[in-house]
């Protein structure tokens, strides 16, 4: 076994949750992206980092100062992860009805939405590392996080 396979074998008994990064760029196109990188890095100040692929539509519209939303989604959600996740349902991204895209493009009916300014961009190969800085934040009471474990939702 390659040491990749052994990692990707490792990394897939991990709980994930899986939340949908969604903007706007600066012609005003819409982009969502369905990402379980999201982590919290500090509450002073306030910020988080995900991580994405540089071969992501979102990538390039990631730059300093931009605004993005980190859509926390619930166990009703499993189809617009697919659909935020899949390239053949690309045009589907913005159908559900609980999006406000009124400013910066958020998911009302997520469990959390966490709005934020990208302050700094690491590039590790692949990927891209976004830390933002967070400006506001919103959630639902009632927990029903959607979870992503050895290559399925749970
Ligand atoms: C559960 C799950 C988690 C994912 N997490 C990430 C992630 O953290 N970063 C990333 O770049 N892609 C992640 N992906 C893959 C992207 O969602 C997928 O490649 C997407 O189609 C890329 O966006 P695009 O089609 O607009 O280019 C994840 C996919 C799934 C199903």
């Amino acid at each position: 076994m390659t040491i990749q396979d052994s990692f990707r074998l490792a990394m897939r008994r991990y709980i994930y949750s899986v939340s949908i990064m969604s903007n706007k760029d600066e012609d005003k196109n819409l982009n969502a992206i369905t990402v379980s990188s999201v982590t919290s890095i500090s509450m002073q100040p306030p910020s988080l980092l995900v991580c994405i692929n540089k071969n992501s539509r979102i990538h390039d519209s990631l730059k300093l100062g931009t605004k993005f939303c980190v859509n926390l989604l619930t166990k009703d959600h499993i189809g617009l992860s697919d659909i935020c996740s899949s390239d053949d349902k690309y045009s589907e991204r913005f159908i559900d009805k609980t999006w406000n895209t009124a400013t910066v493009p958020f998911l009302e009916s997520a469990q959390s939405n966490i709005f934020c300014i990208v302050d700094n961009l690491v590039s590790f190969h692949t990927h891209s590392i976004v830390i933002g800085l967070v400006e506001d934040a919103k959630f639902h009471e009632e927990i029903s996080t959607l979870t992503y474990v050895d290559g399925s939702y749970k």
